[in-house]
């Protein structure tokens, strides 16, 4: 148990000093991670947590496919390695998209020669988020707004620290040409043109039809009302993994002095990591 100094409690649980979700199957599977058997075609999306990772799924999965449709996530079920087993990645048909959230040393690296898209979402809003997602699992519904911006400026949130996890993972990937770094806000911006920069990114030709397809598939407003959650996995209240898809929505949450406190630790750790990220559009 974590506890976030405002009287809540995360479950936690810990592998090599990364704080994980509480699934005991994770430490099996991270332990099994080195024997990950790599595919030439796999394709990778790696982040940390609620940064668009269920939107740029369906983006990847379309482009990948040539079909424009969403999918059943909670049906293909085998995204995450971390989350299933090695067997049930091995069971996945070619070309694999496959996500993570692990920091980088959680990472099989026989998996770095695969192509890669990390994608970056303003730590404000993620942090939000982050909080939100807390708050609607029934395993972890103790958690304040308070406790959860504690965690995530203490690198104790799930996944660790943000930072940490931009830095280390974009130092790996910056010159990386199977690497692709794509913002959660330059895909609000125009989700077109961000569709046709992965599908180069990937080798992919398709149609100008067939983006904007995308694009039109994979608006907030489309992929709300169509997809469906793990609804097991929420209370009643909670919006689930759709929740608003905004950029800027930390204003209704972070104080005065919350977000001083935020901007110094961005401003100082930011010097490290090469990114502009938009905080409002
Ligand atoms: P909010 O909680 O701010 O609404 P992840 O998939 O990594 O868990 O990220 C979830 C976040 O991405 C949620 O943010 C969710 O609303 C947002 N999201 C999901 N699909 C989206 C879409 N099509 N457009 C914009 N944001 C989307």
């Amino acid at each position: 148990k974590v506890h976030d100094g405002h009287g809540g409690i995360v479950s936690t649980l810990f592998v090599d000093g990364v704080p994980l979700p509480p699934f005991p199957s994770l430490r099996s599977n991270l332990r099994q991670i080195d024997k990950f058997q790599v595919r030439s075609d796999d394709i990778w999306i790696v982040n940390w947590p609620k940064s668009g990772t269920h939107w740029m799924w369906e983006v990847v999965m379309m482009l990948s496919s040539g079909q424009a449709q969403l999918r059943d996530s909670v049906k293909v079920g085998a995204m995450f390695p971390e989350a299933c087993t090695l067997q049930a990645t091995e069971k996945m048909t070619s070309p694999r998209v496959l996500d993570t959230h692990v920091p980088f040393k959680l990472f099989p690296k026989a998996a770095l020669k695969s192509k890669i898209i990390y994608t970056v979402r303003n730590p404000k809003d993620a942090c939000v988020s982050a909080y939100h997602h807390q708050k609607g699992m029934a395993v972890h519904n103790k958690v304040s707004w308070e406790g959860t911006f504690e965690l995530v400026t203490n690198g104790k949130a799930h996944y660790g620290d943000w930072f940490d996890h931009v830095e280390e993972w974009l130092k790996v990937l910056e010159n990386n040409p199977n690497a692709l770094i794509v913002t959660y806000e330059d895909m609000k911006m125009d989700l077109k043109k961000q569709v046709r920069r992965v599908a180069e990114f990937l080798g992919y030709k398709r149609s100008e039809k067939f983006y904007d397809d995308v694009a039109k598939l994979c608006s907030f407003g489309n992929m709300k009302k169509e997809k469906r959650d793990i609804k097991s996995a929420w209370s009643k209240e909670s919006a689930g993994i759709y929740r608003k898809g905004t950029v800027g929505d930390w204003k209704n949450y972070f104080t005065v002095a919350q977000n001083e406190k935020f901007n110094e630790i961005y401003n100082r750790r930011m010097k490290n990591i090469n990114l502009d990220l938009k905080f409002e559009l």
